[in-house]
């Protein structure tokens, strides 16, 4: 398989540095807007080379995106208009909802695929198999330590209670879980999220609350930052490493 990257940066380099030694994986190709980071990606890697996006796209099977909100409006479509496959990180660009639609009928009018990674929650794959039947509620409670949002507080606090529409507006830092858990469950509108931030949190953390016919399902993490972008969970990274192994896997675990 020939993998191209859109985004040289912190998750890139995990994804690419783990992709470098999959045997299934042939050739990379890397685009960045920023050539430092590409050139100092590329210096890390045996199977890449530095590319026009063009070029990366006629090339590669799969396209692997962690670039941007904005790099998924620019780029997304011409990736699935030339039949390639699409992994997208930045899951924020697909809140709106004519966006995504134009997305997803582009994949299947050229038969491909986008594909989402859980990212930095866990308890997609239990949100996605309930929600083969009825979900009632799906909450998602964020709590950050006073740190994360550059503020003085000195008791637990709820800073933010309403949907995930509302949630993903006015905390642009959350729409990537917030996005995940409503394109998994039971939409936007209907996600209900909480953002604590809480003095005796040493770190960012997702729990994710949920109840319907299926029964009940809590899922917790407790993310540690990525070494090289302390505002990126490590998480996304392997989760990103996870949904590579599933496309050269010829098993398939979880939903
Ligand atoms: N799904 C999740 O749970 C999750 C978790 C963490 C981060 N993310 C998202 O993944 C993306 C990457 O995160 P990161 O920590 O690697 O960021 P980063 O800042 O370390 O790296 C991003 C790289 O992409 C490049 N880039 C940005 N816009 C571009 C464009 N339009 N064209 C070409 N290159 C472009 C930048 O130059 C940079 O090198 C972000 O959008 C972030 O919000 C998702």
């Amino acid at each position: 398989m020939k993998l191209g990257f859109i985004g040289c940066g912190a998750i890139g380099t995990d994804v690419a540095i783990a992709a470098d030694s999959f045997e299934e994986i042939s050739e990379m190709f890397l685009f960045d807007k920023d050539k430092k980071a590409m050139k100092k990606l590329d210096d890390k890697l045996k199977k890449s080379s530095k590319t026009t996006l063009e070029t990366m796209i006629e090339k590669s099977d799969v396209i692997f995106e962690a670039a941007s909100q904005e790099a998924v409006s620019l780029y997304g479509k011409k990736v699935l208009d030339h039949g390639k496959d699409l992994i997208i990180m930045s899951i924020g660009s697909l809140c709106n909802e004519e966006f995504r639609n134009e997305l997803i009928n582009t994949a299947k009018k050229n038969n491909c695929k986008i594909y989402l990674p859980s990212g930095a929650v866990c308890g997609i794959d239990g949100i996605l198999s309930a929600s083969i039947d009825k979900i009632d509620t799906v909450t998602l409670v964020t709590t950050k330590p006073p740190k994360a949002i550059d503020k003085t507080i000195n008791k637990r606090t709820v800073i933010f209670r309403g949907t995930a529409r509302e949630a993903v507006e006015k905390f642009p830092k959350n729409i990537n879980v917030a996005a995940n858990l409503s394109l998994a469950g039971i939409g936007f509108n209907d996600t209900y999220v909480e953002i604590v931030v809480d003095p005796v949190a040493t770190r960012n953390s997702h729990k994710i609350l949920a109840h319907g016919r299926f029964g009940r399902l809590r899922a917790v993490v407790e993310n540690m930052p990525n070494p090289n972008n302390p505002g990126s969970s490590y998480l996304a990274s392997l989760s990103a490493i996870a949904t590579l192994k599933r496309i050269v896997n010829p098993i398939q675990i979880g939903a």
